[in-house]
């Protein structure tokens, strides 16, 4: 019976634990360090960090060993590694482990070496890069597309080569930390909206639209987004757009090739292919590489982001290894074979979410690759991530700066390959642990230190 919870054996340390002070806390207090040495201010942060470490509730700087799969061997920092059911990977499609991938990237690496020996302004392309975004503008229906050595690189880049001083961004208030940082860097006109909240962004359009007709107006939102597991309505944004005379980009790093019909993301599933004005995406999810990408139907927008997007002018481009990786990657995603694994992947998510639905956990947004276990309180987070580590689930834990204060949760991301047998096996595990770490929680603990109402900055 799901409902009844699974005691964890280890779980005596609990109070021990919340003695300790590595409950409390967060990232937030430390961010604005004073003092005149760079190299020492952040000794109280460092201080709190082993403190979590100490304790065991540190969930950062993990390492894999072997390719992402959902059995996996996981180290925390100095600890040994064990092995578990692996939710913390992003390989949404299974596809880093697929034979005709694992062979492109074998042959790029025999034919061309290892390394991406230039810019792609300069001699940086390869025929793999050059077939990449012939194929990604082909199941974007965009006919341009240019490429960025990271989705970080390609979210940043984007807006900081498109938007002025003199223009405005608005941005969904949960958007990915590469869109915020890009938009404070391009302009102080930068207004967060409410996530998904598209009356909020026609009166913010209306207002800037009412007092200035010249300056250009980007609107920041995501396909999936990557905290939240859930999408905006992306024809009435455009729709939006367009009668204010703005801009639309949309971050599809998280649902392009795992979702939609064809791969097309959440942009393919309403309709959208080839409508909306800038598509930015990241290989690093669906796409078994790194590296990223801007699609539009605008050669002049090519042209811009060609000459002033930073991470694509002044930094190297992606080697031929990673271009025929993704490239391999997308011939799958857009085949046959790429819908039976959707069609893994969405059991899998259905499956997990109705379990853990049914002990009596709140999982958040929609079924996705993405399935967003709520806790709350970084407190309980903490404890739920160290009990399930100890039982062999590895989840990723967020908290601030990946979400606002309070509003921590356990991140588990699913492969189209985690078995049926996997899923209901970690659900009860999952829901005792965050079940437990309620129970252990000091009223103390429950509460949120306020550091002045951060936002998050994923
Ligand atoms: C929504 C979103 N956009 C952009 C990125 C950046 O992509 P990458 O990690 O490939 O640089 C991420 C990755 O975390 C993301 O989640």
């Amino acid at each position: 019976m799901l409902n009844e919870a699974i005691p964890f054996e280890p779980a005596q340390d609990l109070p021990a634990l919340a003695a300790s002070g590595a409950l409390g806390g967060n990232v937030a207090l430390f961010r604005q360090a004073r003092g005149p040495d760079l190299l020492r201010r952040a000794s109280a942060l460092e201080g709190w960090c082993a403190l979590r470490e100490q304790h065991g509730v540190w969930p950062y700087g993990r390492s894999l060993e072997g390719a992402p799969a959902p059995l996996s061997m996981v180290g925390g920092e100095g600890t040994p590694a064990s092995r578990g059911i692996n939710f913390a990977s992003q390989d949404y499609l299974s596809l880093s482990s697929h034979t005709a991938v694992l062979e492109a990237a074998m042959a790029a690496l025999a034919a061309c070496g290892p390394h991406s020996a230039g810019s792609a302004v300069l001699l940086g392309n390869s025929p793999y890069t050059n077939a990449l975004e012939a194929a990604l503008g082909e199941l974007l229906r965009c006919r341009h597309v240019v490429l960025f050595p990271t989705g970080w690189g390609a979210a940043f880049g984007a807006v900081t080569a498109l938007v002025h001083g003199a223009d405005h961004v608005l941005i969904d208030a949960l958007a990915h930390a590469s869109l915020r940082q890009g938009a404070t860097s391009a302009t102080r006109n930068v207004t967060a909206f409410r996530h998904l909240d598209c009356d909020h962004v026609r009166e913010l359009l209306a207002s800037i639209r009412a007092v200035d007709a010249q300056g250009a107006i980007l609107v920041l939102t995501e396909g999936l987004f990557s905290m939240d597991a859930d999408s905006p309505d992306l024809p009435l944004l455009q729709y939006l757009c367009h009668e204010y005379g703005a801009t639309l980009l949309v971050d599809v790093a998280h649902d392009l090739g795992a979702l939609g019909p064809g791969g097309g993301g959440i942009i393919g599933a309403q309709g959208m292919l080839g409508k909306i004005d800038l598509v930015m995406g990241a290989f690093s999810k669906t796409f078994a590489s790194n590296g990223g990408f801007v699609a539009c139907n605008s050669p002049s927008v090519r042209r811009q982001l060609q000459m002033f997007a930073g991470p694509h002018m002044f930094s190297n481009a992606l080697s031929p290894v990673q271009a025929a990786t993704v490239l391999a990657c997308l011939k799958i995603v857009t085949s046959p074979e790429g819908e039976t694994l959707r069609a893994a992947l969405m059991r899998n998510a259905v499956e997990l979410r109705a379990l853990l639905g049914a002990a009596g956990m709140r999982c958040i947004g929609a079924p996705s690759p993405i399935v967003p276990l709520w806790t709350g309180p970084e407190a309980a987070c903490r404890i739920a991530g160290m009990l399930l580590g100890r039982e062999g689930v590895f989840v990723n834990s967020m908290e601030f700066p990946g979400v606002p204060l309070g509003a921590s949760r356990l991140r588990l991301q699913l492969m189209a390959q985690h078995t049926p047998g996997q899923i209901r096996r970690a659900a009860p595990l999952l829901a005792a642990a965050v079940r437990t770490a309620f129970d252990a929680m000091t009223p103390s603990a429950a509460t949120v230190d306020q550091p002045g109402g951060a936002a998050p900055e994923r």
